[in-house]
């Protein structure tokens, strides 16, 4: 929860995966209300579009490079973080690849292994950095996707698995912190992602990313729907 424990209006949230997709939808819905953003993307030029948008609302706003595949590079995105906020009140961690599907049995294991660096130990690291900025009764969200553990989904399915996993952990773990871990899957969102998975789609049949982010919202403004929530199913009874 914010300093003030009522609205996201100066809340301090780090948003990984910021540039595109999910991840600026996200920042997009939480710049308009007022939240200083820390923005993540593997090359901060890719954040131009959002931190203008952050501009225009007046919003403060962050841009860090991360690699989830380089622990140097989580290490200085975690040092950097430290320097522009002192204290997060919320964390998505949003970013996230592909990485080769099909069967396993068939799949460059090098190919498997980067992507699972991404997926999930990467994501453990960067947590792990960055816990003691974490704020007592701070949201963290782990966007997670329904094919965790899925076959042909490759190291998607094993990465997202493990992410779930960690998010059950860190849960238990935080909690005399206050802290709430939520795992929340999107579902089908029009995204680049979303087109490399499902290259013969009409994009247009696909729900666009804004309207999914309410369940990432919720959680950083202070509920705790438990440790899994389906977006597509935010706000039915
Ligand atoms: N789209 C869907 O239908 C769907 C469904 C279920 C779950 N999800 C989940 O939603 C999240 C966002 O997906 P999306 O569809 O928005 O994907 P996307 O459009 O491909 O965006 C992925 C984001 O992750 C960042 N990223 C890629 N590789 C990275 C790396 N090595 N280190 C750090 N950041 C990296 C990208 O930043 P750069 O600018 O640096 O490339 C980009 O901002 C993912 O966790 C995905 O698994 C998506």
């Amino acid at each position: 929860m914010n300093p003030d424990g009522a609205t996201l209006d100066g809340a301090r949230v780090l948003v990984t995966g910021a540039s595109r997709g999910y991840g600026a939808a996200i920042a997009r819905a939480l710049s308009a209300q007022g939240a200083h953003l820390v923005l993540t993307a593997t090359d901060p030029a890719h954040l131009g579009r959002i931190a203008q948008q952050c501009a225009d609302d007046g919003s403060p706003c962050n841009l860090v490079a991360l690699d989830l595949a380089d622990p140097a590079s989580i290490d200085a995105a975690a040092d950097e973080v430290a320097r522009a906020v002192p204290r997060l009140e919320g964390v998505v961690m949003n970013a996230g690849v592909l990485g080769p599907m099909g069967p396993l049995d068939a799949a460059d294991p090098d190919a498997i292994a980067r992507a699972i660096d991404v997926d999930f130990t990467g994501q453990v690291r960067l947590l792990q950095r960055l816990s003691p900025l974490i704020a007592d009764r701070a949201g963290v969200v782990l966007v997670t996707s329904g094919a965790a553990g899925r076959a042909g989904y490759g190291a998607y399915a094993l990465g997202k698995a493990g992410l779930q996993a960690l998010g059950l952990m860190l849960r238990e773990e935080w909690a005399p912190r206050g802290i709430r871990v939520v795992s929340v899957n999107p579902g089908p969102v029009r995204t680049d992602m979303r087109a490399e998975a499902h290259p013969g789609e009409d994009p247009a049949t696909v729900p666009p990313p804004a309207e999914r982010v309410a369940p990432v919202i919720a959680v950083l403004e202070g509920a705790d729907p438990g440790p899994l929530v389906q977006a597509s199913e935010w706000g039915l009874a």
